[in-house]
């Protein structure tokens, strides 16, 4: 469905809100939650990757997407993701990239990428991306 690229930047946008719940320092998790919706609308597949973590501080948003630009501490984050994550989508793909953050509630990132119907062969339906 998705090339190793593309599920690549998926991962690290997982990982990203898996950390934004653990540095919320909750020992009850239990009601944090990462959800990933795929929408697949008329040549386009949307992919929303929300989660209930800390959120990112107003001041911190327009930054996110600068390479080495990190919050974490050394040895867990490069700060590497983001910047990649945006040069596989943007330009690479002509796809967008975005997100919104509550600080303290959570953060919702969009991933918008143009499909092309793969050939309709009985194996081989779908999307490609
Ligand atoms: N879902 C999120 N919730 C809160 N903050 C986030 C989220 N995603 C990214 N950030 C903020 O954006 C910064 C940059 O993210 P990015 O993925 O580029 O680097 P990183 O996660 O710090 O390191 P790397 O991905 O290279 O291991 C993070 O350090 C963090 O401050
Ligand atoms: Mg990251």
């Amino acid at each position: 469905l998705f090339t190793r690229e593309i599920s690549q930047v998926f991962l690290n946008l997982i990982i990203n809100a898996a950390h934004a719940i653990a540095a919320k320092g909750k020992k009850d998790t239990e009601s944090e939650v990462i959800t990933v919706e795929t929408q697949f609308c008329s040549g386009w597949a949307e992919v929303r990757i929300s989660d209930t973590g800390i959120g990112i501080p107003t001041e911190i948003q327009q930054h996110i997407f600068e390479p080495f630009f990190t919050t974490k501490e050394v040895g867990k984050g490069t700060g590497q993701g983001l910047t990649i994550a945006y040069d596989v989508v943007v330009y690479k793909h002509n796809g967008t990239i975005t997100f919104n953050s509550a600080p303290g509630q959570g953060t919702v990132f969009i991933v918008r990428l143009p499909c092309v119907p793969s050939e309709q062969k009985p194996s081989n339906k779908g999307h490609s991306i």
